[in-house]
């Protein structure tokens, strides 16, 4: 079994993702967490909440506090713009975000670190910084695909908008971390370029909401002019939840850090939401990736595409006969396309059709694949629908700043809860078998078949 490996450049081996959590000292979402999520907020939990995919975060209480009072918070992401199309696997943080926009009415900031693939990539790769920058644009179409609402979204390029509040944030965050702190927390050392070694301040900064006073805080307190006729925000700032994939949480446990140290200037410690990662169609010992060997979904593969490669490279907890396959039945922890349906098949009742079905033999490895397929080709489809309306006037709104944000939020009408025994269920612990276990004599069997 290879090691595991997790830092925001290199995601290695099998992952164990409660020692993972434990080790970035984060917190596992469980059910309490998700029924108070469902209390303050009347909207259902998202299936990846309830399926333990988001699986981890820090403080989403303090932002159910605040939302409960009424208070105004803001989402922050962001995507390192390296190839011309994004895979399904980039997808999952930015579909989640959607969710938590339309959930709690927040306005919602982009981060598209084009100087962050110049310092790590373009070297290697032999890439201008232009081309970085044009990738910002064609990555930001896939974004924008998941539909969020560009009346609460705000999208930059890093290369464009690293200047006034948000810089001076960078320039805070950059003069209280040592090189050695850096060293620590990223594994970074003296042989990086000094591009490399500042990077990680620059993804810190959007957390903090007077990085954005002109669309966080329009009416807040600002003092007065100065000279050159820009004013500097001195009100109360409002608090951030980062929703992102697991790998990029030392740079908010930096971002947290600094915020202690800063709080008698206001500063609030921004929340994170984690996710886990997709695994490649090739295994579960591997991420989806596009730089890798592995196999991968494209978002722009047409529908004949998905089909073969899914049925030629997705990794079978099926067995080689088919009368084995009747005996000892499907592997639904190794099955990469159980694997894709616990993401993408919204329902339990289905699901848990399917994996008693699979597990038991009943259900064939052709078969299995054959309903992934639809799923992901819908998800898929549909992406490519929304993304070709995306005309260059839609595309250049998100990315001004000068214009009407929407700070409205919707009244909601309470929602039902469940049972408390309902939400035992939901969260890290969630059952993803759905009691399809399988007996003593094939857990021996298999025992012998997987080595990861
Ligand atoms: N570093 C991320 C990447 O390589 C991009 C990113 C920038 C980001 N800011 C972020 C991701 C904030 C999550 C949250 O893709």
């Amino acid at each position: 079994m290879t090691e595991q490996v997790v830092t925001p450049w290199k995601v290695e081996g099998k992952i164990d993702y409660l020692k993972l959590i434990e080790r970035f000292g984060c917190d596992p979402i469980d059910g309490k967490l998700i029924k108070r999520f469902e209390k303050v907020t009347n909207v259902k939990a998202h299936p990846w909440l309830r399926r333990g995919i988001f699986f981890s975060n820090k403080d989403l209480n303090s932002i159910l506090d605040d939302y409960e009072k009424g208070k105004q918070i803001y989402l922050y992401t962001g995507r390192g713009p390296s190839s011309e199309v994004m895979h399904l696997g980039h997808l999952i943080p930015f579909m989640f975000t959607k969710y938590l926009q339309d959930t709690f009415d927040a306005i919602l900031v982009i981060q598209m670190s084009d100087d962050e693939k110049f310092y790590f990539k373009g070297n290697s790769e032999g890439k201008r910084v232009e081309d970085y920058n044009r990738l910002t644009y064609e990555n930001a179409k896939d974004i924008i695909a998941c539909g969020f609402n560009v009346d609460k979204t705000y999208i930059f390029s890093n290369f464009k908008t690293c200047g006034g509040d948000l810089y001076q944030n960078t320039v805070r965050v950059l003069n209280s971390v040592t090189g050695n702190k850096i060293k620590a927390i990223y594994g970074l050392d003296l042989d990086c370029t000094n591009g490399q070694l500042v990077w990680p301040s620059f993804q810190c900064s959007p957390a903090y909401s007077n990085s954005f006073p002109d669309i966080l805080h329009k009416d807040g307190k600002y003092s007065d002019e100065l000279p050159d006729g820009s004013k500097s925000y001195v009100g109360e700032h409002i608090r951030c939840l980062v929703p992102m994939a697991i790998d990029q949480d030392p740079y908010f446990r930096m971002a947290r850090d600094f915020a202690d140290r800063y709080k008698h200037q206001g500063y609030l410690k921004p929340s994170t939401i984690h996710t886990k990662f997709l695994v490649s169609l090739g295994g579960i010992g591997a991420k989806m990736s596009s730089s890798g060997n592995e196999p991968t979904l494209y978002l722009n593969d047409t529908m004949k595409e998905i089909k073969s490669k899914v049925n030629k490279y997705a990794y079978s907890g099926g067995k080689e006969t088919l009368e084995l396959h009747k005996k000892y039945g499907g592997n639904l922890n190794v099955d990469v396309s159980y694997q894709y349906l616990l993401y993408f098949c919204d329902d339990d009742l289905v699901l848990r059709d399917i994996a008693h079905k699979y597990r038991s033999g009943e259900m064939l490895s052709g078969e299995i694949k054959k309903i992934m397929i639809e799923y992901v080709s819908k998800i898929i489809q549909e992406h490519q629908d929304s993304k070709s309306k995306i005309t260059p006037e839609i595309l250049r709104k998100f990315f001004t700043r000068n214009r009407e944000f929407d700070y409205s939020r919707k009244e909601r009408s309470e929602i039902e809860l469940e049972e408390d025994s309902v939400y035992d269920n939901y969260g890290v612990g969630f059952d993803r078998e759905f009691g399809a276990k399988p007996s003593e004599e094939v857990l021996e069997y298999e025992s012998k078949l997987y080595t990861f």
